[in-house]
Parts: C-alpha cells; structure tokens; sequence
C-alpha cells in the first residue's frame, strides 16, 4: 500500500513511523509512507494555503488551490470519479464517519493507495470534499487542533492489517474488535508477583480449557468497559 499524507506540519511526522510494527512493514516495502508539505504546492509570492472565510467568522480556512495541485499530482486526476481504481482520499475531520475496525478492514483491503489530508484551523474549503475526498473519517467524537494525529491513528490501525505486517496473521485476528468484542487480559512471567497470580488456568496447557477461559473473559471485559457493542447500540464495528 502506498500512502501520501498532506499536511501544513510535515514535522509532525518525521519519527512516528519509525517504531515497531510500522517500521517493519515500511522495511519490507509492505508500506510506503511519504509526506508532503502542502505549502508546496502554494501559488503567489505569499505560499498561502489558508484564507478568512466567506461569510464571516472566526479562524482560517484551508484553500483549495493548493489541495487540488496536490491531488492532481499524487492521483492524476482532479475529480473523485476520475482516480485509477484502488485510490482513495480521506480527509480527516470531526466531521467524518467513526473510524472502527471494520472500516479500518475495509480500507486496508480495498486501497492500494491512499491519500490523507490532514484538516486544520476552521476547516477546509468545502470544494476540495465536493470534488475530491472520497472518504471523511473522524477517530472520535472530539476536536483536535488538526487531523495530523488522527492521520497518524489511521495509518496505525491499517498497516497492522496489511499481509505480512505482523509476526503472524493470528493476532491482528485476536485483536480487540476483530471479533465485536474487546481483547481478553495477558499474562506473562512471574507466575506469581507481589502476591498477584496469574489465573491457574493458564499454567495448565490444556488449550481447550484456556480457549474457554479467554472467551468468556473478553466477554465479561466487553460488558463492563463496553457493553454498547454486545448491544448493537454502537452501530456497525
Ligand atoms: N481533526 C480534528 N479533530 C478530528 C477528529 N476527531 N478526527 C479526525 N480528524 C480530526
């Protein structure tokens, strides 16, 4: 998957994806992460990406030339329809559609190249949705200064679904949420710490046995910390 982030802050970005499991898929090319500074692509003397909005109103807006110079030089084109198949443009906002793991699944699966546009200040020039942004994906109902985190969440939850991203294909398919509900509790040596046991269940190696018990604790876990998702009041996951 190829992934091109547009951002006014590229330094943002300049460390976040060299750890872990991010930085592993980046080495075996299963990902490639390039960020783009949006100014670049700036006209006038002044490289002004944002400007007052119309009607008045705190706060600046992002401009839509700079975002459509972008576009058409990442894409190749300038209009949503026009994307060679596999691309999509998400813009991150407060604005977009929860991201939950089956969206995650569904973006990791069906892009082979993403474009990422990181909102800021008010907003962002409605045309450049109108036109361009295929997806409008929020991380959660709150505001943050600008989309660079949620961009960086986003790129997170997708690059450890992708083939090959993880030591093995069981644990994305462990993980919280990969099945409605949230992950069961972990334990590792000592056995016994400060007086706190690890379950005896766990030490016995009878796999059917510790299958059972994992089950029924991610269950009791998702109806304390979570019941809205053993309800369905969530909505899809
Ligand atoms: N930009 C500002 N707040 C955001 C949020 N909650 N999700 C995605 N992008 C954002």
């Amino acid at each position: 998957m190829r992934v091109d982030v547009l951002t006014i802050f590229p330094e943002y970005f300049s460390e976040i994806f060299e750890f872990g499991i991010i930085r592993r898929a980046k080495l075996a090319e299963i990902v490639e992460i390039n960020i783009h500074d949006i100014r670049e692509y700036a006209m006038g003397k002044h490289n002004m990406v944002d400007d007052r909005p119309f009607g008045g109103g705190d706060g600046m807006v992002l401009k839509p030339e700079p975002l459509f110079a972008a576009i058409e030089n990442l894409t190749g084109a300038s209009l949503r329809d026009a994307y060679p198949m596999g691309t999509r443009v998400v813009m991150l906002t407060p604005q977009g559609k929860p991201l939950k793991q089956a969206v995650a699944g569904e973006l990791a699966t069906e892009a082979e190249h993403l474009v990422l546009i990181c909102g800021r200040y008010e907003g962002v020039d409605e045309r450049v949705n109108e036109a361009l942004v295929t997806d409008e994906i929020s991380i959660g109902d709150y505001v943050l200064s600008g989309g660079e985190p949620a961009a960086a969440v986003l790129i997170d939850a997708l690059v450890r679904l992708l083939p090959g991203a993880l030591g093995s294909d069981t644990s994305a398919r462990n993980d919280s949420f990969s099945d409605g509900l949230l992950d069961c509790p972990h334990y590792t040596r000592p056995a016994d710490f400060r007086g706190m046991k690890v379950p005896e269940v766990l030490l016995n190696g009878n796999h059917a046995e510790i299958e059972k018990w994992r089950s029924i604790k991610a269950l009791e876990k998702t109806r304390v910390a979570r019941g809205d998702l053993l309800t369905g009041e969530n909505g899809d996951m």
